[in-house]
């Protein structure tokens, strides 16, 4: 069956993270995705927290699927000749370099665009422009500069970073939805142009319901954050709500039987407002669907830890996938909160290929996550991720079309490495 991005050709210049995500969604979809490396080291994240000796990390390997990988070295007069030459056989150069570094190289957008007109180029930066254009930035940064850290955790306590990784995997998404865009424009302008993903935009989009309470604040308290039924005023800046849903349906985090050993036995619990009365029969609370300072949301509103602390005696006497069947029946929203070693044993995640088990010729088998989207039309098959240069030679020879000769004349500068790419074995 054919790919959704079938023909489309990558020059991936990414590192890390962000970059890394943008273009593993994109050669899932099909594209053909051409990492380029720096010859002896390649992407820093190869040997950044390595479980297993002499093998790619799994932070590599699992962000790195069905690449191929070619080793340059972008300063070598050579190289930049190879780089050129790839640059006009691509319709994608993605990077998530430090600000001006590609430019560093002699690839300005006014270079690239002589090269090549059609090409789209697109990039991770850590901010748009503006004062703080020039600055390096990771994950945690764009978490606390997008608005996420300020509203993430509890009342009493500092601001929060959160394990999703919103800044960088978060703002890869975001770069490739631009890429396919600006594809898909092509295909009626014939023109190339730039697409700019900041991390701190990236984060702010993901945090756009705080922003919407940050000017709700202007017209008095915000009812459906816990901190009002405690009596706690409310300063001039959106609050860290806790476990409280961001929407107008209350949830939070309870209890379920075995939390006093099991860190992780808890479930996330939605008084949704159709199905209160439902609510109030499983939980022995019946008199609460007629009585006045219940019955309706607004009355609930400031009450709602009242309300949760008598729903945790409930769950308490369960375990959270017995309280997920019964709530389930009635139709109540809730979902247990799953451990990273509850997902990587799930069946349906497995059946769905979102959790995949991948062979590596240095590592063996290992876990990763497959494409979280799924096309009828374009099935995923994920690949493993290439070794350092592994396909050094057959891009020269099959992207660039150069001859024996040619190929011996690049190895010899040294563009390549010098050293012989690492076999698949
Ligand atoms: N050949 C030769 N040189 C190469 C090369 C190659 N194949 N690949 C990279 N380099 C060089 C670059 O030219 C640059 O050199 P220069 O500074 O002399 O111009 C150097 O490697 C370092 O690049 P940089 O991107 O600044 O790396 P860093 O390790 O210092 O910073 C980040 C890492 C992630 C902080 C930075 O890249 C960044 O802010 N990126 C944008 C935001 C982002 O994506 N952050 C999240 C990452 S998950």
């Amino acid at each position: 069956m054919s790919k959704a991005l079938d023909g489309v050709r990558i020059l991936d210049f990414t590192h890390v993270q962000s970059g890394p995500t943008c273009t593993q969604l994109l050669a899932w979809f099909g594209a053909d995705c051409i990492k380029v490396e720096r010859p002896g080291t390649g992407d820093v994240t190869r040997s950044q927290l390595r479980d297993v000796p002499g093998a790619d990390s799994l932070y590599f390997t699992m962000l790195n699927h069905n690449k191929r990988s070619i080793t340059l070295d972008a300063k070598n007069p050579q190289g930049k000749e190879v780089l050129e030459g790839l640059v006009k056989a691509c319709d994608v150069l993605v990077e998530n370099f430090g600000p001006g570094v590609l430019d560093r190289m002699g690839f300005t957008w006014e270079r690239l665009q002589e090269l090549n007109p059609r090409l789209i180029y697109a990039s991770v930066k850590g901010f748009g422009p503006g004062p703080y254009e020039d600055c390096k930035v990771y994950e945690n940064v764009a978490q606390c500069t997008g608005g996420a850290a300020s509203t993430t955790g509890f009342l009493d306590g500092p601001p929060l970073v959160t394990g999703a990784q919103i800044g960088d995997s978060g703002t890869g998404l975001h770069l490739a939805l631009g890429i396919v865009t600006a594809l898909f424009q092509r295909t009626t302008t014939g023109k190339g142009q730039r697409v700019l993903a900041s991390m701190q935009d990236g984060v702010l989009n993901l945090c756009r319901v705080k922003l919407r309470d940050q000017q709700r604040l202007k017209a008095g308290p915000l009812q459906e954050y816990s901190q009002y039924g405690q009596g706690i005023a409310f300063g001039e800046a959106t609050p860290r709500a806790g476990n409280d849903s961001g929407g107008g349906q209350p949830g939070w985090i309870i209890k379920c039987k075995g939390y006093e050993t099991d860190p992780n036995a808890y479930i996330y619990f939605i008084t949704q407002a159709p199905v209160w009365d439902k609510i109030c029969k499983v939980i022995g609370k019946e008199e609460w669907i007629t009585d006045p300072d219940f019955a309706k949301p607004d009355a609930r509103l400031p009450r709602l830890k009242l309300i949760f602390d008598t729903i945790e005696q409930w769950t308490m006497t369960k375990t959270k996938f017995e309280a997920m069947d019964i709530l389930n029946e009635f139709d109540i929203p809730c979902g247990p909160i799953l451990s990273m070693k509850e997902i990587a044993e799930e069946p349906s995640l497995r059946a769905t290929g979102t959790v995949v088990e991948v062979d590596h010729p240095k590592r063996g088998k290992y876990l990763s996550v497959g494409n979280p989207i799924k096309l009828s039309d374009s099935p995923t098959d994920v690949t493993r991720s290439p070794l350092l240069g592994e396909h050094t030679e057959e891009i020269l020879r099959d992207v660039l079309r150069y001859d024996d000769a040619k190929v011996a004349a690049i190895k010899a500068s040294g563009a390549t490495g010098g050293a012989k790419p690492a076999a698949a074995e």
